[in-house]
């Protein structure tokens, strides 16, 4: 199980890399889309869609080899109460991340203050973030 549970711990790794970058770009194609040539702004509505897809992915993979290493490296066994912060920070990314799809939603509708509001989302969820790796680190560092 020693050599599964490394794996998995690798993946969730990964997938925070993964999650983490998108991050870091979306706020930079948010703010090129904000002043874009009608053309230019179908390319980074797209670049931005997949993008979203990637981070949809990685957040499904850490959840996923994040409980299943809670059972085969730890036992259900949490650490200490920083764990708790974590999932916290979790449940708030997860909130964040819908608001922000429900709010995309509007934006290409051509709602134009949901455009504004978009930057507001993405920071939360960025700060949500933060505080997970933050967390993870007290919880299992
Ligand atoms: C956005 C979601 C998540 C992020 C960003 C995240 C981030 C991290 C990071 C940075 C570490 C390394 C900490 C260290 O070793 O110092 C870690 C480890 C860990 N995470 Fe997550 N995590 C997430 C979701 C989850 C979930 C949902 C669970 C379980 C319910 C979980 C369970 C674990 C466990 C058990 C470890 C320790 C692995 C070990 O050292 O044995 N994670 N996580």
């Amino acid at each position: 199980m020693l050599i599964v549970g490394s794996i998995l711990f690798f993946i969730h790794i990964v997938a925070l890399v993964a999650g983490g970058a998108n991050s870091v770009v979306m706020p930079i194609v948010g703010a090129r889309l904000a002043t874009a040539t009608p053309d230019l702004r179908a390319g980074f509505l797209d670049l931005a869609e997949q993008l979203a897809k990637v981070g949809k992915v990685a957040m499904g993979t850490l959840l996923l080899s994040g409980i299943l290493m809670l059972w085969l490296r730890w036992d259900w066994v949490v650490p200490s109460a920083w764990f708790w912060v974590k999932m916290l920070g979790i449940v708030a990314m997860i909130v964040f991340i819908s608001l922000n799809e429900m709010n995309a939603k509007k934006a290409r509708s051509g709602d134009r203050d949901a455009g504004k509001r978009s930057k507001m989302f993405g920071q939360l969820t960025a700060v949500a973030f933060g505080v997970v790796i933050l967390a993870a680190v007290f919880t299992f560092g």
